[in-house]
This record gives structure tokens, C-alpha cells and sequence, in this order.
């Protein structure tokens, strides 16, 4: 069968083959300690839970408008007030089917063929195949370790080309954790205002993070006419598998996207918007609970690294990830060969040690791994035990 180009030209999951090992050996019994996740180990709190099995009670359970119930978009605006002082009013807010659905719709409303969107690296796998999909050109810049993968302003004004029409900012990012101070967002998006640039924030991991930042947007009200707001229940509320994301942007866009949703998935979930509804407007000791739990692994997780001769690792400042530069052992031997690359290394750290990580050549940084740290203090200690020791043996 013919498969269309269009799908040829994006990159499946580098994540898989890890997966799929780790899979295969769980199954032959082998203890895998996986440090790979993308999703907090913590359950849905409990009253969201309810507000889901009340909905399906007082029977929520048909289409709904399509960017979402008025209730949910009332829990959207009084969240983004709230959290990021940001003023916006229901016609400038949509739900989708998680934030990574939010960010391709809007990508498929804001771009053209051969538009070019800034992209600070290491970045989000999924950014640079979104934007290839939406017939947009990722124009990579690259930050680094020593200054906190943060983009500086004059990188940003450098990137800029003729074609040049967005920023995408992910702050905390995955897969470094790091996370923009505020005097750096100002300046970051003062640029944006000067150079025209419309600035797409991807908040999903803000809450989790022990020094919350003032958001761009509201740092520099005058980016609002180019400013997309995507955010989502997944991380901060443990609800990734409820599939609710949302978007705030200027009425134009929010009217286009719910143009393209309409015509592809119609509304997220009822059932999961009423919960996600409950998990925005509702108490928020839940998500602190979590933040604080997070931030105290961060520094056992780091102090752990740091512990390993050759290993060398930023501080992170929020999402659940580390980064470390794992490049000092590409040269040795292991059991099966030389390792050469961070895939390489990780299939070894798999193997070797049953410890599942997430090589860094898909987020653009190939002499790196990313290590979660959304699992239980004692898998984080046994994990960076069996690193340690693994890492080690490589001669
Ligand atoms: C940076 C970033 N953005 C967006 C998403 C999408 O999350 P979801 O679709 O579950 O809301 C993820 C998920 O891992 C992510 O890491």
C-alpha cells in the first residue's frame, strides 16, 4: 500500500526500540528499573477522580461543544489568572486531546509551507515531527550545559531569518529540566515583540518546579497579539492518560483550530473535561504535594549523578528529568562492543543493569540521557546504584 510522503518525512518514536527491550526483558523475568517515564508516578487525586464518576452520573456523557464545556473553559481562564496572570476570556480558550494534540492544531493553523519556528535544543522529541507536519521548518539553536540550556536573547535575535515566524519556549523543559529565570523571559520575549515573532509557551511541566516564574506573557503584555498559550492536565494534576490539553491565544487562532478539530477529533472526552475542570478550579494542595515531592528527588537524583565519576549534570530546575553528559564513556568497551553514542550507552544500561533511560539523540543533544525521576525515592536510589556500579565496568 501507498503511504502517503507526507508521513514518510517524520521520525517515529526514538523511544520505542528502548521500550520494546525493556519490554522483551521484563517478560524474561530480568528486574528492570525504569527511569525512562514521561508521566508522574503519583495517582489522579482523589476528588478529581469523583468529579469524573459524577459526571458519567448525571449523565455528561454526549458530544460537547468542540473546544470544550463552558465549565472547562471557565476553569481554563480562571487558571491561567490565577497561576500565570494571564487575562483571557472564553472565546480565547480551546481543550484538546492533551497538550500534545493542542500543539499540533495550532501548528496546523499557524503555519505555511516553509515557515521557519525557532527551536532551542535539546527540545521535546515531538516538536521538530509537529511542525515537519504542519510543512513548517525547525530552525535549531543550540544551548548548553554550561549556561543551563537556557537560550540567551542575542542567540535568539541571531537565529532570526527572513523566513523566520515563531519561537517555541518550554520552560521546564523536558528533557533538561531547566527553566527560564524571569529577567531572561523579559528579555526573551521583548525580542519576540521586536522581531514580530509569534512566541508559543508549552507550560506543561510550570507547576513542577520549586521556584515558580512569572510567565512571559505576562512579563511582556505587549506579545499578547502573538502569544500561544498551551498547558495541560497531564503533568501537574498525574492525568495523562485523560487526554485534556488546552490552548489560549488570540480569538483568530483559538476560531481556526476549533475549525480543524472539528473536522477531526470534535471535542475531548466529556468525561474528562468535567475532571479536568474539578483539577483546574478546584483545591490545588495536590499539585504543590507533588512539587515538593518532585524537587526533593531532584537533589538526590543530582547528588546521586554527580557521584558517578564521569557523569556530569546540570541542575535542573523543574519537570521530572535530568540530563547528564554521559559522553565521557562513548569510546569504552562493554559486553557487547564499543559504545560510541548515548543509544548505545543506554542499550547497555539496559542490558547490563536494568536500568531503562531515554537516549538524547531525538532531543537533539547526543551526548546525553535523560534520566526521569518520577518513581519512588527507594527504584531512584537502587537506579543510580546500579548506574553507578554498570558505568564502572565499561573499560
Ligand atoms: C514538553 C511536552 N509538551 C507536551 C507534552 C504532551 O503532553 P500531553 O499530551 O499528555 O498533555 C509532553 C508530554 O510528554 C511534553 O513533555
Amino acid at each position: 500500500m501507498k503511504i502517503s510522503a507526507r508521513l514518510g518525512a517524520v521520525k517515529p518514536s526514538a523511544t520505542f526500540a528502548m521500550a520494546a527491550e525493556a519490554t522483551a526483558l521484563r517478560k524474561q523475568g530480568r528486574d528492570i528499573v525504569d527511569l525512562s517515564v514521561g508521566e508522574p508516578d503519583f495517582d489522579t487525586p482523589a476528588h478529581v477522580k469523583a468529579a469524573a464518576c459524577e459526571a458519567v452520573a448525571r449523565g455528561l456523557t454526549k458530544y460537547t461543544p468542540i473546544g470544550g464545556t463552558d465549565e472547562l473553559k471557565d476553569a481554563i481562564v480562571t487558571k491561567l489568572r490565577r497561576d500565570n496572570g494571564l487575562e483571557y476570556g472564553r472565546a480565547e480558550v480551546m481543550a484538546s486531546c492533551g497538550g500534545k494534540h493542542a500543539l499540533y492544531t495550532a501548528f496546523q493553523a499557524l503555519f505555511d509551507q516553509g515557515d521557519e519556528v525557532l527551536l532551542p535544543a535539546p527540545y521535546w522529541v515531538s516538536y521538530p515531527e509537529m511542525l515537519v507536519l504542519a510543512g513548517a521548518v525547525p530552525r535549531v539553536v543550540d544551548t548548553t550545559a554550561e549556561r543551563g540550556f537556557r537560550m540567551s536573547a542575542e542567540q535568539l535575535d541571531a537565529a532570526m531569518g527572513p523566513r523566520t515566524v515563531a519561537l517555541i519556549l518550554n520552560s521546564p523543559s523536558n528533557p533538561t529540566g531547566a527553566a527560564y529565570a524571569e529577567e531572561e523571559l523579559r528579555v526573551l520575549g521583548e525580542v519576540a515583540v521586536r522581531r514580530g515573532l509569534t512566541v508559543i509557551t508549552d507550560d506543561i511541566y510550570e507547576r513542577l518546579t520549586a521556584r515558580p516564574v512569572r510567565h512571559v506573557g505576562a512579563l511582556v503584555p505587549a506579545l499578547r497579539p502573538n502569544l500561544v498559550v498551551v498547558n495541560s492536565v497531564s503533568k501537574s494534576y498525574a492525568m495523562t492518560g485523560w487526554r485534556i490539553g488546552y490552548t489560549a491565544a488570540p480569538t483568530e487562532l483559538i476560531r481556526a483550530m476549533t475549525v480543524l478539530q472539528g473536522q477531526t477529533t470534535t471535542n475531548p472526552t466529556s468525561i474528562a473535561q468535567a475532571a479536568a475542570a474539578t483539577a483546574l478550579a478546584g483545591p490545588q494542595g495536590c499539585v504543590d504535594e507533588m512539587a515538593r515531592e518532585f524537587t526533593a528527588r531532584l537533589a538526590l537524583v543530582v547528588r546521586g549523578l554527580r557521584a558517578i565519576p564521569g557523569v556530569r549534570t546540570s541542575e535542573p530546575q523543574g519537570a521530572f528529568y535530568v540530563f547528564p553528559d554521559v559522553s565521557a564513556f562513548f569510546g569504552r568497551r562493554g559486553p557487547d562492543g564499543p559504545i560510541t553514542t548515548a543509544t548505545e550507552l543506554a542499550m547497555y544500561l539496559l542490558r547490563h543493569a536494568g536500568v531503562a533511560t531515554v537516549p538524547g539523540e531525538s532531543f537533539g543533544a547526543p551526548a546525553h540521557v535523560r534520566i526521569s525521576y518520577a518513581a519512588a525515592r527507594p527504584v531512584l536510589e537502587d537506579g543510580l546504584a546500579r548506574l553507578g556500579r554498570a558505568l564502572g565496568r565499561l573499560s
